[in-house]
């Protein structure tokens, strides 16, 4: 069987940081420990006045192209995943494909370009898409560019303006490729839920608190179906396992669910045992509120167990170091937790061939995919050519009034025009409006 999955990723932060514990937190009179050790963040990715999701998907993508030595002719598919778009009709893909075209002064007439939406699962969706088109054989020896970008920004006052971020991850999808190949088994966890959603408008409505059980039940869902066509899981049989990240405390409520589920009737749940006791059986109870109260009991209980703590700190936590810098970026962020593992492994000098990922995607809406997926040789040359850190370390600090200002000159229903902050170099810029409405990008020398 060919094994099909990601060649090459490359991340492209927003041009601006704002400092979450320093800047955000005192200006909104709150505890910086909401920001650093509750939610999980120290700052979030803001687009410069001359950035959005074109230019920030344009440049991972020309970025990945350059380092792989691609031109538009290698390429067969470009599926943009966001939910951030600007034009119900004409895909974003397009307006990427347009930028790269102008730099390359080739076209990509042949290949097919789309645009995916199920919230921040249509990253995981588009890489889905691109793994059936090469496995179906319909792809003539060509790759897939897939493109998750988003701004991720919430309206001023709103509980998740302390979650927002900016950027955009682009992965190439190959036969036979150098990072990691993707399994043919996969799990689902779906269901009509008005958590977190966008009704034609530029900022979301978000019901917060519940967004996160949400996320916990389908993911949960999602699990048990995975587990249904690959077999029960185990803690130790994923090296990593990167989760949607819409801030690292989210994760943290995954992980731990995750782990008593995968325990459950193992040796380990035994060995536990005499520590913390056996996790709770429903049937032990007559309703569902007291199981539910003593499953919380265990859980706090597992949370402070070596065990536990010991695989969190293996498994999870090295997910978590890029989206600590950035906030969420949507459709890109569960595939920034796969690269900050990698990069993880790479620092670490851990031999990752054959090891394997277990990915969980999640979108509000809502829907949770359990995948998972095997490192290849190559993995190190492509994760060593990231730049991510050198693009956190560039980024302008915003003080909190320039946040007020670019969070306006982003917002639709404002007409605010801003100086940039930063000095574009070699890149694609917003660069004004056209004659029907559409947006207009430069290359920037
Ligand atoms: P909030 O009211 O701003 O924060 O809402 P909080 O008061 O709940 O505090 C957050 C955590 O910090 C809590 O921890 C506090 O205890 C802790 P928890 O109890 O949850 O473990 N805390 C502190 N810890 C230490 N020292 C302190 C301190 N103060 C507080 N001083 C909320 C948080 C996430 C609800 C909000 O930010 C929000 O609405 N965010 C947007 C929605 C969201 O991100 N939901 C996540 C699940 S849905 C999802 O992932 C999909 C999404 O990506 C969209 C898509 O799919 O398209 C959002």
């Amino acid at each position: 069987m060919t094994a099909v999955g990601i060649d090459a990723i490359e991340i492209r932060t927003g041009n601006l940081k704002l400092d979450l514990p320093n800047t955000f937190a005192p200006a909104k009179g709150e505890e910086p420990g909401k920001y650093t050790k509750g939610l999980g963040l120290n700052a979030s990715s803001f687009p410069d006045s001359y950035e959005d999701i074109v230019t920030m998907g344009a440049n991972a993508a020309h970025r990945l192209m350059e380092r792989k030595g691609l031109t538009p002719d290698d390429i067969g598919r470009i599926d943009v995943a966001t939910e951030s778009a600007f034009d119900n009709s004409k895909p974003v893909s397009t307006y990427i494909a347009g930028c790269l075209e102008d730099v390359y002064g080739e076209n990509f007439h042949h290949a097919n370009k789309g645009e995916r939406k199920f919230a921040c699962i249509a990253g995981t969706q588009s890489l889905d898409d691109a793994y059936n088109w090469i496995k179906a054989g319909r792809n003539r020896g060509r790759a897939a560019l897939v493109v998750a970008t988003d701004t991720a920004l919430y309206a001023r006052g709103d509980d998740g303006e302390a979650t927002q971020g900016a950027g955009a991850v682009a992965m190439l999808i190959t036969e036979d490729p150098s990072v990691v190949e993707m399994s043919t088994e996969q799990g689902y966890g779906s269901a009509d839920e008005t958590d977190f959603l966008k009704p034609n408008q530029q900022f979301p409505s978000v019901d917060g608190k519940r967004s996160v059980q949400v996320y916990l039940s389908r993911m949960r869902e999602a699990l048990e179906d995975f587990e249904s066509v690959a077999g029960d899981t185990h803690p130790d049989d994923y090296a990593y396992i990167p989760f949607h990240t819409p801030f690292p405390g989210m994760v943290r409520k995954a992980g731990l669910l995750g782990y008593r589920h995968m325990i459950r009737d193992t040796s380990v749940e035994d060995e536990l045992a005499e520590e913390i006791g056996r996790q709770p059986r429903r049937e032990a109870f007559d309703n569902d509120e007291a199981y539910e109260d003593a499953v919380l009991e265990y859980m706090d209980a597992l949370k402070e167990t070596d065990a536990y703590r010991e695989w969190y700190a293996n498994t999870i936590d090295p997910t978590l170091t890029i989206s600590r810098e950035v906030g969420n970026w949507y459709t890109g962020s569960v595939h920034v937790a796969r690269a900050s593992a990698l990069r993880h492994a790479l620092q670490n000098d851990v031999d990752l061939v054959g090891k394997r990922l277990l990915i969980g995607s999640y979108g509000s809406g809502a829907q949770a995919e359990i995948h998972a997926e095997t490192v290849v040789e190559g993995w190190e040359e492509e994760v060593r050519a990231l730049n991510v850190e050198e693009q956190l370390a560039d980024r302008h600090d915003l003080s909190y009034g320039e946040y007020e200002s670019i969070h306006d000159s982003h917002n639709h229903e404002k007409d605010t025009d801003m100086d940039a902050l930063t000095v574009p170099e070699e890149e694609f810029t917003f660069d004004g409006w056209g004659r029907m409405g559409e947006r207009k990008y430069r290359y920037v020398e």
